[in-house]
């Protein structure tokens, strides 16, 4: 790993590399079924991201036996089985651990090209940004521990991060891109500062045409505001500028940590609307082109 990619790469042969990558976290809404299939969507993401292929999982879990009901475990392993079944990934075993806090999620071994890998850091000026899912997840799984979310909410959300990125990641491999990551934890502008750290290229964003969760907005106005959207902030503070006239309600979203979010590929601008059009033939009705790598103000993301 050269510099902080989504997932590990291990070449074997010329044409065959292997792709591994884990990830798990505690339950970010109420249904355990859900939350199984959240949580395998978003392992799986890594090696989207990367244009490889998923084979097999191993489950990774962390149950506070005695002190929470064994079928809501089987309801997690359940949704979790479900989702690695429409991905075509094969669960070939796993470990569980006593914890005082339910965590579930995978380590996954997929399969790539060595030569097709798509690294995070490929952008290059004049390349357009594609975000494939809204953003705001964040925002609204802390209103569900609020008791602040509605139905409706919770509804979306819940779509959206069971979605899995396979889609996505085949509309860019049959498209070509330079470079693709998932937006998960740091949130857009922390991954999208981790595209061109190091790079000698800038982003300029358009927040007006960022897709997000239009719960978020008023969710996020009342102060439903994860921890780590400030951490994100604070981190990546000195390679982000965004304008006074962008809302605030905008600017968390932007920095939202998000689960299982979508893919933002960097790609050539002639390109760009072909693979917009592809994606909504495949069902990736929210995708957008966000905005653009500049040669100017390299290492530095500004956004109107
Ligand atoms: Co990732
Ligand atoms: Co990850």
């Amino acid at each position: 790993m050269e510099s902080a990619e989504d997932a590990g790469v291990y070449k074997l042969t010329d044409d065959l590399a292997i792709v591994l990558t884990v990830d798990f976290f505690t339950p970010i809404v109420d249904d355990p079924y859900d939350f199984g299939r959240i949580a395998v969507a978003n392992s799986l993401s890594d090696v989207y991201a990367m244009g490889g292929n998923p084979l097999t999982a191993l489950n990774v879990v962390c149950f506070p036996q005695g002190m929470m009901d064994i079928s809501i475990l089987k309801e997690v392993l359940r949704g979790g089985l479900d989702k690695m079944r429409e991905a075509g990934v094969i669960l070939v075993g796993g470990h569980s651990v006593e914890d005082p806090e339910l965590k579930y999620g995978l380590s996954v071994t997929g399969v790539i090209h060595p030569d097709k890998v798509i690294h995070n850091n490929g952008a290059r000026a004049g390349d357009r940004l594609i975000l494939t899912k809204p953003l705001g997840t964040g925002i609204i799984s802390t209103a569900i521990k609020g008791g602040m979310a509605d139905e409706e909410a919770i509804n979306k959300i819940v779509i959206s991060m069971t979605a899995l990125n396979r889609e996505s990641s085949e509309a860019m491999q049959e498209v070509g891109v330079h470079a693709c990551t998932d937006i998960t934890g740091f949130g857009l502008l922390g991954h999208a500062a981790e595209m061109i750290e190091g790079t000698d290229v800038g982003m300029e964003i358009d927040s007006t045409a960022v897709p997000f969760f239009p719960e978020a907005k008023g969710l996020a106005e009342a102060g439903m505001i994860p921890a780590g959207l400030h951490r994100n902030r604070e981190f990546r503070k000195k390679m982000v500028e965004i304008s006074d006239g962008v809302p605030q309600y905008l600017q968390d979203i932007l920095f939202d940590p998000q689960t299982s979010g979508g893919l933002l590929i960097a790609l050539p601008h002639e390109k760009a609307w072909i693979l917009l059009e592809k994606l909504q033939g495949k069902g990736v009705a929210e995708a957008a082109i966000i905005g653009e790598v500049v040669a100017e103000h390299k290492g530095r993301i500004i956004i109107a």
